[in-house]
């Protein structure tokens, strides 16, 4: 079918704060009752639903102009067909659509379709590019300033795109006060409290409630593991750090996991697909789990490593699996001890690292604690918060 050509300075109002821009330009635009059919000047095909378009309406009727959020709700509606449609050049397409008796016009800028194009080349686009690492990551951990960080928005940019990159970032420069992590997480938003509180002292206690508060030697492990959803993202500040021993140690997860997954499909088979039981207890609380080690997204990407045998419950599993099961952990467990994927540093007082606990394992080796002193802060935070501050400052 055809459609008519304006040529407008108009801009058209998405109903959405996110500035959409896009480097490429329309080459033709079809449609039918049911599909619009957009080809760019990259090659790139995008296909729209009438369905999908109309869904996404947003003028004031179907968009709540302040909230900004959906109010048009399709189930009341006839299914809608594509009338007509008026390309305004540079900028984006009206349509006219159909529905029963109902008729609804919609626009739609250029930058907004190409932004929310579900193509699958488009969708291959959209994953964000994770840098898996190994023991070589030594020499490229990002390092970003304290000063940086707080009074500059590349700072606080730098530090994020590491986070996700990579899953690990230092901070160094960090003023030695008691608390000063929750300002540099609140930077970001807002902290998650856990049952360890907002922040938690990691020192060797007397009367330890988890090995971490002790000199002990801790193995790579995520933290929380017995939370439904455990914390994405961790933080351990170093106050004091004069003790022989108590370096630290991190590994890259879905590194190890991805050598597992090929060299013992069958290990990574188990741990991704029959869940450990974890649990943390102490005087005041009783928090246990089911999940899986190795979760994976719907698409059969790794999401989630979740490890930590000291809060590893007894297995609950049908008996013919409890073998296989202790066998498929010791696999993937023999692979996190291998150097070849250690990252080992030594926080130095002012130091702060920050890493994804659903990706990075994090260890540390045994110290001397009548050696000087060894003094850490750690708190934890949703990764929703990290995608947000993101989203927001590219706003601008
Ligand atoms: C922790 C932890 C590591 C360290 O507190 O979760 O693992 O270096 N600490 O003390
Ligand atoms: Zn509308
Ligand atoms: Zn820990």
């Amino acid at each position: 079918m055809s459609s008519n050509t304006v040529v407008t300075n108009q801009v058209f109002d998405m109903a959405d704060l996110a500035v959409y821009q896009t480097p490429h330009s329309v080459k033709t635009v079809n449609f039918n009752a049911k599909l619009l059919e957009v080809r760019w000047d990259d090659g790139r095909e995008s296909v729209f639903h009438a369905i999908w378009l109309r869904d996404n309406c947003a003028c004031s009727k179907c968009k709540h102009p302040k909230a900004l959020e959906r109010t048009y709700m399709f189930f009341d509606h006839a299914r809608p067909e594509i009338k007509a449609i008026q390309v305004v050049e540079g900028t984006g397409v009206v349509l006219d659509f159909i529905q029963g008796t109902e008729q609804h016009s919609s626009q739609f800028s250029w930058a907004w379709l190409r932004h929310h194009c579900y193509s699958q080349a488009a969708l291959a686009e959209q994953k964000p590019i994770k840098r898996l690492w190994d023991s070589q990551h030594q020499h490229n951990l990002v390092v970003v300033d304290f000063n940086d960080y707080f009074t500059t928005d590349n700072g606080v940019k730098a530090w994020m795109d590491a986070l996700l990159k990579d899953g690990i970032v230092l901070l160094r420069g960090v003023p030695t006060v008691s608390g000063k992590l929750i300002e540099v997480a609140n930077r970001i938003g807002p902290v998650r409290n856990s049952n360890f509180g907002e922040f938690y002292d990691v020192i060797s206690m007397p009367n330890p409630n988890a090995v971490a508060y002790t000199s002990l030697g801790l193995e790579l492990h995520t933290d929380l593991v017995n939370w439904g959803s455990p914390p994405d993202i961790q933080m351990l500040c170093c106050l004091a750090n004069s003790v022989v021993g108590g370096g630290s140690i991190f590994a890259d997860g879905f590194r190890v996991a991805q050598d597992l997954r090929q060299e013992d499909p069958e290990s990574f088979q188990l741990l991704s697909s029959y869940p450990l039981t974890y649990r943390f207890h102490d005087e005041s609380c009783d928090i246990a789990t089911d999940a899986l080690a190795l979760e994976l997204d719907p698409y059969g990407q790794l999401k989630r490593i979740r490890f930590n045998n000291w809060l590893r419950s007894s297995m609950q599993l049908p008996a013919e699996l409890i073998e296989p099961m202790y066998g498929a952990i010791a696999a993937l467990w023999k692979r996190l001890r291998d150097t070849k994927y250690h990252l080992t540093t030594r926080l130095a007082a002012g130091e702060l690292i920050t890493y994804d606990n659903s990706r990075v394992l994090h260890g540390r080796e045994s110290f001397d604690a009548n050696t000087g002193n060894r003094h850490l802060q750690g708190c934890y935070m949703n990764r929703e918060e990290i995608a947000s501050k993101r989203a927001v400052l590219a706003r601008v």
